[in-house]
């Protein structure tokens, strides 16, 4: 799938910007930063115990490279806000978008979550839940304008193009140092990322922005214990796994995986 040219992104972008990110309201719960969570898709996809028709990696058109996690919002003192009061989240809302978010913001998982009490369902609904709704002060209370905005993050603040560019590139052996890696990402957007590891892989990007979305440098507390378990910690040399799809599910698929072939380079 190609993505929007860049030309049509921006000036969409910061039109959107204007319409969907509003003064703050005094009633609605406060926050300091935004950070959005890119994962992986090569890393996502190492270890899948279980295919079914929600699960990127089992799916015939998959996005190489960064997908969405989630925009969070944040506060200073290392924690964020979650379960917030407001708008519900509607699937329909999104229906104009959902083929876009199956692609760009998919689920690694057959298993849905609950989040804050709400029914089990999408990774899109648990996300709103969780973080989403309590950006509210933030953007207006539309659950499209905040799957839009993050999408548009996506596709505006593009780290798979800026890691292959800088010559990082999906490969099963080559290893790259992370901190020329966290390097590239900061001189294209001005501001430092964190980068999580699963093993030597990748895992996850983490860019920060402030509440007009523009980028900042993710605080240096984020890097401490309360958000990185040790675990997520990355060696020095790191890799960036060339995704492997599993078990596609059925015969059509099949097909339609052969036809796509030469269209994605990641
Ligand atoms: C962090 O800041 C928020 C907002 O000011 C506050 O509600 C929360 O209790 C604070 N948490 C800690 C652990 O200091
Ligand atoms: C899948 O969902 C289960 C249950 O919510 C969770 O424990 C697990 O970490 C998830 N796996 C991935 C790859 O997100």
């Amino acid at each position: 799938m190609a993505s929007l040219p860049k030309l049509i992104i921006l000036p969409l972008f910061l039109l959107l910007l204007g319409i969907a990110v509003a003064p703050l309201k005094a009633k609605d719960p406060e926050f300091d930063y935004f950070t959005l969570s890119l994962v992986w898709s090569g890393t996502m996809c190492l270890n899948v115990k279980e295919c079914c028709s929600t699960n990127a990696c089992c799916k015939p058109i998959a996005k190489r490279g960064f997908t969405i996690r989630g925009l969070w919002p944040e506060y200073n003192n290392g924690t964020r806000p979650s379960c917030c009061n407001g708008e519900a989240f509607n699937k329909n809302e999104i229906s104009g978008l959902r083929k876009y978010l199956e692609y760009e913001w998919p689920s690694y998982n057959c298993t849905l979550s609950s989040a804050c009490g709400s029914p089990k369902e999408s990774n899109w609904a648990y996300e709103w839940a969780k973080h989403g709704i309590c950006a509210n002060s933030v953007i207006y209370h539309h659950v499209f304008n905040y799957f839009f905005l993050t999408q548009m993050a996506l596709r505006f603040y593009d780290v798979t193009r800026i890691l292959k560019n800088s010559g990082y590139r999906a490969s099963d052996s080559a290893d790259y140092s992370v901190r020329d890696i966290t390097f590239a990402i900061r001189s294209r957007l001005s501001a430092t990322p964190i980068v999580l590891c699963y093993g030597d892989a990748v895992k996850e990007v983490q860019l920060c922005f402030n509440k007009k979305l523009q980028p900042i440098d993710c605080p240096t507390t984020k890097s401490g214990l309360l958000y990185k378990s040790s675990s997520d910690e990355c060696p020095s040399r790191v890799r960036l796994p060339k995704l492997r799809k599993k078990n596609v599910i059925s015969e059509s698929e099949k097909m339609n995986d052969l036809s796509f072939s030469g269209v994605q380079n990641w």
